[in-house]
């Protein structure tokens, strides 16, 4: 293992009913508010008249940011910044999925500081203060509940990048299943690939004795291949949510990496997808998931058998070490696919026209991806691969 230290101050509050604790937690924090959502979802399920009925009775100060754009926007984050000074808010409060959350943890550092967030988001200034921030999470996916991170998208320049600093853990995060029960099939289906594709970025490193590692991420990925089938029929079973929910969060707070490094080039590589087409992330992943996995399965073979007998059930026997781990690879295709998860970019009209300014985009910082490092002729060869 590498060393490590571990520290995730989120208080996780995860259960039915449990969002009345908004009311023992915010005002530990101040009583003006932003409420940062995103394009409604929250009106319609009824989710945002249970906030403000709370944030009512704490006698809190309520100032809104609606309209978060899935993959948030830069200008939505400088709207965030002005309001927060305009109205001199002490807590930020994020109700609904990782872009509202992500936009708000923005808000959070941006607020804090004299030049422009940007200069954050792009890893050129280290954010040394920031505002406190609770989560109110309605779709399971990306982990921003229990994390630092954070993506945005400057939609000016096609760029998306993700950022993180401790300072923006949330205090609290709320994890009600319930809350996720009107998320539609599709963004479902985007958000088991997220999550599954967080623990594979995990999974794959070159850290040697992490057993128990290897365990959690295993265990996680069975849990939702198991799971992800049952709900996506039955989109209203509070089991299955809460399954899925537990899954997600686990995925992206630090549980898995310990002691060991990942890789992220997927996620890179998707990331510029959708920051040139807008595409949702999860769907980007399930198209680069499986063709990143074909271009590195050369030079690690037994990782990928590994994977294929652990989680997906291929028997071994009789077959050579390549064709166990390409079994897998194929299995984790069928199974998204299965889903209905999107298993081409031409699913989103995207050809080989867009590879080199997507290429571009991924390559802004260099090489990357610690398991298998990328260049530009292994981005574009997996773009070509996805095609
Ligand atoms: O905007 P509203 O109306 O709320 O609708 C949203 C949105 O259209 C809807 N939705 C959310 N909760 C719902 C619901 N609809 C019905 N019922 C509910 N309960 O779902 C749509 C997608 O929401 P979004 O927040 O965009 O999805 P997700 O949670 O997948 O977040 C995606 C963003 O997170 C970034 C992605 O790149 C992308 O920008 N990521 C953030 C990470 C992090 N902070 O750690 C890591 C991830 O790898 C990821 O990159
Ligand atoms: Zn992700």
């Amino acid at each position: 293992m590498q060393s490590f230290e571990y520290q995730n101050p989120t208080k996780l509050i995860f259960g039915q009913g449990q969002l009345v604790k908004l009311k023992e937690e915010v005002p530990t924090y101040g009583k003006k508010v932003l409420l940062v959502y995103g394009g409604g979802s929250i009106k319609r399920n009824g989710i945002y008249d249970q906030v403000i009925k709370y944030l009512e009775e704490i006698g809190a100060y309520v100032v809104e940011l609606a309209g978060v754009e899935p993959n948030p926007r830069l200008t939505t984050v400088y709207k965030g910044i002005e309001l927060c000074r305009k109205e001199n808010i002490d807590f930020l409060l994020a109700v609904g999925g990782g872009s509202v959350i992500d936009c708000t943890k923005a808000i959070a550092v941006g607020a804090k500081y004299n030049g422009d967030v940007w200069d954050i988001i792009t890893k050129k200034v280290q954010a040394t203060d920031a505002l406190p921030l609770g989560t109110v999470l309605t779709l399971a996916a990306t982990g921003s509940e229990m994390n630092g991170g954070s993506v945005i998208t400057n939609w000016e320049t096609k760029e998306k990048y993700g950022w993180g600093s401790p300072l923006v853990m949330p205090k609290f995060s709320i994890l009600d299943p319930a809350h996720t029960m009107t998320v539609p099939k599709e963004h479902t289906v985007y958000g088991i690939v997220d999550i599954m594709s967080h623990v594979f970025e995990q999974y794959f490193h070159h850290d040697k004795n992490a057993p128990v590692q290897d365990r959690f991420c295993e265990s996680i990925l069975r849990t939702v291949i198991e799971t992800a089938p049952k709900l996506i029929l039955d989109l209203q079973n509070y089991a299955y949510r809460e399954t899925i929910m537990y899954c997600g969060t686990m995925a992206l707070n630090g549980l898995l990496s310990m002691g060991i490094r990942g890789d992220w080039a997927t996620h890179n590589i998707e990331h510029a997808v959708s920051a040139v087409y807008d595409i949702p992330h999860g769907g980007g992943l399930a198209i680069l998931f499986p063709n990143w996995m074909k271009y590195c399965l050369d030079e690690n073979v037994d990782r990928f058998k590994q994977l294929s007998v652990r989680v997906f059930d291929i028997d071994p026997n009789g077959k050579s070490d390549r064709q166990v781990a390409e079994e897998g690879i194929q299995a984790l295709r069928d199974f998204w696919t299965s889903l209905g998860a999107p298993s081409r970019l031409a699913d989103y009209d995207i050809d080989e026209s867009g590879i080199e300014l997507m290429a571009d985009k991924a390559m802004a910082n260099g090489e990357f991806g610690r398991f298998k490092k990328l260049n530009r002729e292994d981005v574009v060869g997996i773009y070509r691969m996805s095609l």
